[in-house]
């Protein structure tokens, strides 16, 4: 296999099928280090709205270091995956001891939050030229066909970060990962991908037994668990009440109507009871009154 060669056509594909997104061109640090968050879970075309008011609002590290979690939440809001802005957030604040500045440097840059080593390689390849290497699903994918490996992407991860070490090129190493990353999105795509325009398909087992669609191996997945919850829509006149959920677990810090999973055997309204009890200390008791014309039933809140 000749990887210079391979390498050079990725590099040549990518320069003239670069994709306009606005995170790229600016060697911008901190810009390329948000993008890479908001990318890691969600969709470029997602990201790019999100990404162009978050620079708006937050134009540097120390504006974000600066405004509240509340703030810094609101413009995550629907973007999901909270605790990438949580980490985000702490790390900006961890950066005044360093003027601001991002660390140089893939073991430096993970001593921050929420700093993996994709996070760390991406960043430092694409900002500052580090020649690290990248995997992510996208290339994952590509991998798997390109050996058509019989098992799951994540039994092949030694594999797949030599093949890369190997392809990465050492002048222009973050082009070179976006360049996997783009074919893996744009060509190599999870099915009917374009392999006519794929710049390693002369190498490509996959295509060359005609199994693209095969592969990558399906990992088995875990079942989703499904919980049933009592949630309490309670207003007094024009407020209506709302609780913060606690920091750290699934949408930490979030805003929520109050509620809870249902236990084993426990009635929805009997739910409601004692998590707005254990939530925020009251006491719901139901109360019956009559008005002109019918008998209402009601709740009232006492706090404890
Ligand atoms: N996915 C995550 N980061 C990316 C990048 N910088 N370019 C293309 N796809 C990506």
């Amino acid at each position: 296999m000749n990887y210079k060669k391979m390498t050079n056509d990725m590099l040549l594909w990518y320069d003239s099928n670069n994709r306009d997104m606005p995170w790229r061109g600016e060697k911008n640090p901190y810009k390329i280090w948000i993008s890479e968050i908001m990318l890691q879970q969600t969709q470029v075309t997602t990201v790019r709205d999100y990404y162009l008011r978050w620079i708006k609002q937050f134009p540097n590290i120390e504006d974000v270091a600066k405004a509240s979690i509340d703030q810094v939440l609101k413009l995550w809001e629907g973007l999901g995956y909270y605790s990438r802005a949580r980490n985000f957030h702490e790390s900006c604040k961890t950066l005044k001891e360093n003027n601001y500045m991002i660390p140089k440097g893939v073991k430096e840059f993970q001593l921050l939050k929420g700093v993996g080593p994709y996070i760390a390689s991406a960043v430092q390849s694409i900002a500052f030229n580090i020649p690290v290497s990248v995997i992510d699903g996208n290339i994952n994918r590509v991998a798997s066909r390109f050996f058509a490996y019989s098992t799951a992407p994540t039994k092949n991860q030694k594999k797949i970060s030599e093949f890369m070490d190997h392809l990465l090129d050492k002048n222009r190493p973050g082009d070179f990962n976006q360049a996997m990353m783009d074919l893996g999105r744009y060509i190599c795509k999870p099915s009917n991908p374009l392999c006519e325009e794929c710049p390693l398909h002369k190498d490509c087992k996959a295509f060359s037994m005609g199994q693209q669609n095969h592969f990558p191996i399906k990992q088995k997945r875990k079942k989703k668990p499904h919980y049933d919850v009592a949630v309490g829509i309670i207003w007094d006149d024009k407020k209506l009440l709302i609780t913060k959920r606690k920091e750290g677990g699934l949408l930490g810090g979030l805003w929520e109507f109050p509620g809870g999973k249902l236990e084993e055997g426990e009635e929805v309204e009997n739910c409601l009871r004692r998590e707005l009890f254990e939530e925020i200390g009251v006491i719901a008791k139901r109360y019956s009154f009559f008005d002109s014309y019918n008998f209402n039933n009601c709740w009232r809140l006492y706090s404890i």
